[in-house]
Formats: C-alpha cells, sequence, structure tokens
C-alpha cells in the first residue's frame, strides 16, 4: 500500500492518539507490526509551536519513516502555515484532523464544525493541499462519518477531499454526536471506499484479529487502523498481520517480552518527557500493559504513588518477574471477541478526549 510515493510495509496503522502516541509508542507499534503511525495532533496555532508539549509532539528523532504529523485547526491559511511549518521539519506526509474539538488549541469551540460546514472544510482541504504541492507531500484526512446520524456526510468530504488532491481518507466509523458510545459502523466507510480512488482507511472498535479480519472485508478498505486496543498491547499489530497472514493465532508474548518491551518502553519515554513528567505520564502506560495481567490492578494502584523513575522501573521489573514465576506467556485477552473496546483507561485521559475525533 503507497501513500503518495511512500510505500508502507503493512496496511496496519496505528490510530494518532493525543497523549498516547507520541513517538516513543508509535516505534514500538512500528518495531511490532504496525506499517503506518500518524503522531498526535499539532496545533495550528503557530504562538504553541516552540511550547514543549508542541515541540515533543513533533520530535520524530529515529523514528522510521514515512513521518506522518496531523494538525488541526480551523483557519485555512492557518492550516496552510501549519503544514509548511512541518514540512520544513520533516514531515513526509500531512494528515488533517477533520472535526478538530480542540478548544484550548483553536480558541474557539471548533467542535466538528468542519464536518458541519462542508466549504470551511473544503477550504482548509485545498489551502493544505496547496501548501504541500511544491514539497510533493502528500496530504490525508481523518474524520467521522457525519456530525449526527441524520447528518452522516463522510461520503461528500471524501469525495471534494479527493477532488481536491488528498490522497488517503480515514473514516472512524462514528459520527461527532456519538462521541465514543455506541458501536462504530462500518457501512458509512464501505460506502466510501465504494466511491473513491484513493486509498480509504477503517476506523473504530477494532480489538481482535477476527475484527480487522471483518472489517477489512466488509468494508473492503485499503486499511485498518488501530487505537484504543492498542494501548499496553502494541504487539497487536503482529497477531493481526500474523492471523491476517495464516487464519491461526499467534501465542501471547511471553512475560519475559512484555518486561523487555515494557522496560525499554519507559526508558524511551523518560528520555522524551525528562523525569518529573515521564514518571508521571508514564503510569497510564504500565495501567494499560497490566489491567488485565493478574494482580495487575493492585500493582497498578500501588504504582501510581511511586514519584521517580528508578522505583517505577524497578516496581515493573518485580511485577513482571513475579509474574514470570508463575506462567511463561501472558494470558491471552478476553476482549476483542465482540468488537467492543473494554473497560477502565481506555477513555480516561479527559484532555486527550477533547481532542479526539
Ligand atoms: C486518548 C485518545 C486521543 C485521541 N487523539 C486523537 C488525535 O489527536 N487525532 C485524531 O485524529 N484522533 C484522535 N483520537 C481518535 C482515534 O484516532 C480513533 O479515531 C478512535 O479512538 C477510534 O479508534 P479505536 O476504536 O481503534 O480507538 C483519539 C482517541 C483517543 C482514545
Amino acid at each position: 500500500m503507497f501513500i503518495g510515493p511512500y510505500a508502507l510495509d503493512n496496511n496496519l496503522f496505528v490510530a494518532p492518539m493525543a497523549g498516547v502516541t507520541d513517538r516513543p509508542f508509535r516505534q514500538l507499534c512500528k518495531r511490532l507490526g504496525a506499517g503506518y503511525a500518524v503522531s498526535e495532533m499539532v496545533t495550528s496555532r503557530p504562538d504553541l509551536w516552540n511550547t514543549l508539549k508542541t515541540s515533543r509532539r513533533a520530535n520524530h528523532d529515529g523514528e522510521p519513516g514515512p513521518i506522518a504529523v496531523q494538525i488541526a485547526g480551523t483557519d485555512a491559511a492557518m492550516m496552510a502555515d501549519a503544514a509548511r511549518y512541518n514540512v520544513d521539519r520533516g514531515a513526509q506526509i500531512i494528515d488533517i484532523n477533520m472535526g478538530c474539538p480542540a478548544k484550548k488549541v483553536c480558541n474557539k469551540w471548533a467542535g466538528s464544525a468542519l464536518m458541519q460546514d462542508e466549504s470551511l472544510a473544503l477550504s482548509i482541504i485545498e489551502a493544505v493541499v496547496q501548501a504541500c504541492a511544491p514539497s510533493n507531500v502528500p496530504v490525508t484526512l481523518k474524520m467521522r462519518t457525519g456530525w449526527c446520524q441524520s447528518h452522516k456526510n463522510a461520503l461528500s468530504i471524501a469525495l471534494d477531499a479527493q477532488d481536491a488532491g488528498v490522497q488517503m481518507v480515514t473514516v472512524h466509523g462514528r459520527t461527532r454526536e456519538q462521541g465514543y458510545k455506541g458501536d462504530a459502523e462500518y457501512d458509512t466507510i464501505a460506502t466510501v471506499k465504494a466511491a473513491l480512488r484513493i486509498p480509504v482507511v477503517a476506523n473504530g472498535d477494532i480489538t481482535s484479529p477476527e475484527k480487522a479480519r471483518e472489517v477489512l472485508q466488509g468494508t473492503g478498505a485499503d486499511a485498518i487502523m488501530i487505537g484504543r486496543a492498542a494501548q499496553g498491547q502494541p504487539w497487536i499489530f503482529r497477531e493481526i498481520a500474523h492471523f491476517l497472514e495464516t487464519g491461526e493465532h499467534l501465542a501471547p508474548p511471553l512475560v519475559s517480552e512484555v518486561k523487555r518491551l515494557l522496560v525499554e518502553h519507559l526508558h524511551d519515554h523518560y528520555s522524551l518527557y525528562g523525569e518529573f513528567i515521564g514518571v508521571r505520564s508514564a503510569r497510564k502506560h504500565i495501567g494499560w500493559y497490566v489491567h488485565s495481567l493478574p494482580g495487575g490492578e493492585t500493582f497498578r494502584q500501588q504504582m501510581n504513588s511511586l514519584q521517580d523513575s528508578a522505583s517505577q522501573l524497578t516496581a515493573v521489573a518485580h511485577y513482571l518477574d513475579d509474574l514470570n514465576m508463575q506462567m511463561d506467556r501472558i494470558p491471552a485477552r478476553q476482549r476483542g471477541e465482540t468488537g467492543k473496546v473494554d473497560d477502565i483507561g481506555r477513555l480516561a485521559d479527559a484532555s486527550a478526549m477533547e481532542l479526539a475525533v
């Protein structure tokens, strides 16, 4: 599969998730079988480009390409500037977050105003495509099925976007009004796929190899994108890849491998965020890794009181060494069969959710 000139390793993508899919996590997912990862959203407001948060989000050190940066905003000229700014700093693909609900980023409640206001949406798309054209940087678009049940306009926006030169469209199978409630539906995605020449990516509630196959077959999509189900299990990509290839389930990872991956992830995480923020922001990742493991919930609660990276690393290593005495491999996760993303934690990051589309 290609995005513009870039050949991807496979069609299993990591979804952009603010506060989650930073460079360390994206790299881990790519190492474990994801063919493509889009960065967390970067604001189109120039006054925020030099903040630590934005510069961390724009950190791609050592990341295998193509480097894709998602931008968000409600003003066409600002979005074009943001695209140019990121291209100048190494972005090889620009993804437009359509429906930016980022009140605190855009300084006004955009909601999914972009999907509600198709002409504004189109002017932003055209401005960004034009800004990227001189550098031959492909522009992609991520959106929902529509604003609400009675206004599902993904198809018309996708067609306009394709005409304007967008080279790939991702559709999350929910309306903006739904938030994360209810189930993702894939009929709208299938309709978009059937109508477009450019690649279409299906997203929403893909939590297991079976669900991945079902969505790929049911929508005819060129690729699938996985968000919450990758939290704490970045190996889901190799599990899905193996299942799609062979029809067989890959064994869950060895506890010793989980320990190695998590410890490496933590080191990388601390080096990006520094000690103070790193220890605190690592807690959610650790919680996701352990929450369905035996004793994981108790461990998560205890670990949350640790204040420095050395004790966090030691606690993680002890917990997983103890688990390794009880079992070789982590238990296969129970969730996923129904296609529902389960439980705590996965939607707990309120500030990130404010940004989520
Ligand atoms: C914590 C969190 C942060 C998110 N941040 C973004 C974002 O920055 N940009 C974006 O386009 N979508 C964002 N999303 C939406 C996801 O990319 C994805 O569309 C959604 O979670 C549905 O996929 P899933 O069911 O596989 O999680 C976010 C989702 C979550 C849970």
